[in-house]
C-alpha cells in the first residue's frame, strides 16, 4: 500500500468550480496533505439574479472555466508547458468530442488548453460524484473522464459530505501550504451544516459513516439563504445574516420558535424558523436596517439553539470524544463560538473542531482529502462513474 499519492481533485457539485492538486502522504494520523496547487471560483454573483442556484447557469459557468483553472492550479504547481505539445491524434479527438458531447463549451477549452501541458506525474483524478446538482455534477465527472482518458490516470468518486467532514481536521499549517490531519478520538460526531445538507454523523473511524439525524425540510443553509431574501439580501445570504447579527439586539416581541427542539431524535426542521420570519417581516412593513439586524440576531440564535441542543444530547448518548463541524455554514462565526463554549462547558472530555475558515465553504481540497482516505481503503477508482444527486454518506 502507497502512503503517497498525488491527487488532482475537482469539485463542481454546486456553484463553486474548484480543482486542487495535493500530495498527500502518510496513514492517519500521521497524514499530511502538501497543497502545490488550489483555485476556488465562485459563481455566487451571478446566481445572485436568481435568488438561488440556477442549475444550467452552474453547469454552463464550470463547463466553461473547469479548463482555465486547471491550468491556473498547474501554474500554481510549477507544472509547465511543453516545448513543442504532441497534438491529440483523430482518435482521441473523436473520443473526446464524444465523451463531452453534452459540455461544448468543456470541450472547447479542454482542446485548447489541455494538450498544452506535458502529461503530470498524478496517482488519481479524484472528482465529485454527489451529493449535488447532477447537471453540475456531470460536468466535472466528465472533465476527470476527459483528463483520465489522455493521461491514463485512475478516478476516484468522492462523496461532498465526506470531504466537508474530514476537511474540518485540518490544521493550521493549511495557510502555509502543509496541513495536517488532527489526531482525534473515536467515535466522533459530525455536525454538518451546509446548503444542501443539515445531519448529524456518527464516525467509529474515518471512512465509516451513520447518519442519526438530519434535517426533515430545509437544511441550515437554504434557512439562511432564504430568510437573507425576506430580508432583501443578496444570495447567498449565510454571510450577510452574520455580519448584520452582530449589530442586532434582542428584542421580547421577536422571539422565532426553536422547531424539533425537546423531540427525542436526532431529526430537524428549519422550515417553521423560516415561516415565522415572514410572518413577522409582514407584521412589521418597512425593515429598518436595525430591524434586520435584530431579525438576524434571532434567527442564527434560535437555530444555533436547536443544532446545539441535539449535537449535546447526541454526544452524551453515544459517547462522542470529538465532535466537528463542517459545511457552507460553519463558516459562521457565532455557530462556532457558540459550539466551543458550550462543548468546553458542558462536555468537558469532548474534543472540538471547526474548519479553517477558507476550507468551510466548498473547495476542492476537501475533495482531495476525502479520495485520499477512500484510496487508502482501497475502495477507490471505478470506471463507470454517474452523477449521483442524492448520494448518501455511508
Ligand atoms: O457547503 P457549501 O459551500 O455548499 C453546499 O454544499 O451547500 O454551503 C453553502 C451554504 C449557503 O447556504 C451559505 O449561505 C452558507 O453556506 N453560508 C453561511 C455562511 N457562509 C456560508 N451561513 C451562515 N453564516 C455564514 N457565515
Ligand atoms: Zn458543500
Amino acid at each position: 500500500m502507497p502512503v503517497y499519492m498525488k491527487i488532482l481533485s475537482i469539485e463542481t457539485s454546486c456553484d463553486e468550480t474548484a480543482v486542487s492538486l495535493v500530495e498527500a502522504r502518510g496513514e492517519y494520523p500521521e497524514t499530511t496533505f502538501a497543497i502545490l496547487g488550489n483555485v476556488v471560483l465562485s459563481q455566487a454573483q451571478l446566481h445572485a439574479e436568481y435568488g438561488g442556484v440556477f442549475p444550467n447557469l452552474a453547469k454552463r459557468e464550470h463547463s466553461k472555466n473547469l479548463a482555465p483553472i486547471l491550468a491556473e492550479v498547474f501554474g500554481q504547481a510549477g507544472i509547465a508547458k511543453a516545448d513543442s505539445p504532441t497534438p491529440l491524434t483523430e482518435e482521441q479527438t473523436a473520443h473526446l468530442k464524444e465523451l463531452l458531447a453534452r459540455e461544448p463549451a468543456l470541450f472547447e477549452a479542454f482542446m485548447e488548453m489541455i494538450p498544452q501541458f506535458v502529461q503530470p506525474d498524478i496517482n488519481y483524478i479524484a472528482v465529485t460524484a454527489g451529493p449535488g446538482l447532477e447537471p453540475a455534477l456531470w460536468v466535472g465527472i466528465n472533465f476527470a473522464k476527459a483528463l483520465s482518458y489522455i493521461w491514463n490516470i485512475p478516478i476516484i468518486p468522492s462523496n461532498h459530505m465526506e470531504g466537508h467532514l474530514l476537511v474540518s481536521l485540518l490544521d493550521e499549517g493549511y495557510k502555509k501550504g502543509v496541513a495536517h490531519m488532527q489526531t482525534v478520538g473515536f467515535p466522533l460526531l459530525g455536525v454538518l451544516i451546509s446548503g444542501g445538507h443539515t445531519e448529524l454523523v456518527l464516525m467509529d473511524d474515518i471512512g465509516s459513516y451513520k447518519i442519526i439525524g438530519a434535517t426533515r425540510d430545509d437544511a441550515v443553509g437554504e434557512a439562511f439563504d432564504k430568510v437573507a431574501r425576506m430580508l432583501d439580501l443578496p444570495y447567498p445570504g449565510g454571510p450577510h445574516i452574520s455580519r448584520l447579527a452582530q449589530h442586532g439586539a434582542e428584542v421580547p416581541g421577536l422571539k422565532l420558535p426553536r422547531p424539533m427542539i425537546g423531540s427525542d431524535d436526532y431529526d430537524f426542521s428549519f422550515s417553521g424558523i423560516k415561516t415565522a420570519v415572514l410572518y413577522k417581516t409582514r407584521e412589521m412593513g418597512e425593515l429598518s436596517e436595525q430591524d434586520k439586524a435584530n431579525i438576524s440576531l434571532e434567527f442564527q440564535n434560535a437555530v444555533s439553539e436547536v443544532l446545539l441542543k441535539k449535537t449535546v444530547r447526541a454526544a452524551r448518548e453515544f459517547g462522542a470524544r470529538t465532535i466537528i463541524i463542517g459545511g457552507g455554514v460553519s463558516a459562521n462565526t457565532h455557530i462556532r463560538d457558540t459550539f466551543k463554549n458550550a462543548i468546553e462547558k458542558e462536555l468537558p472530555d469532548t474534543t472540538f473542531f471547526v474548519p479553517n475558515h477558507e476550507l468551510s465553504t466548498d473547495n476542492a481540497l476537501m475533495i482531495a482529502v476525502a479520495a485520499y482516505f477512500q484510496a487508502l481503503r482501497g475502495d477507490a477508482t471505478s470506471e463507470n462513474i454517474v452523477a449521483e444527486g442524492n448520494m448518501v454518506l455511508s
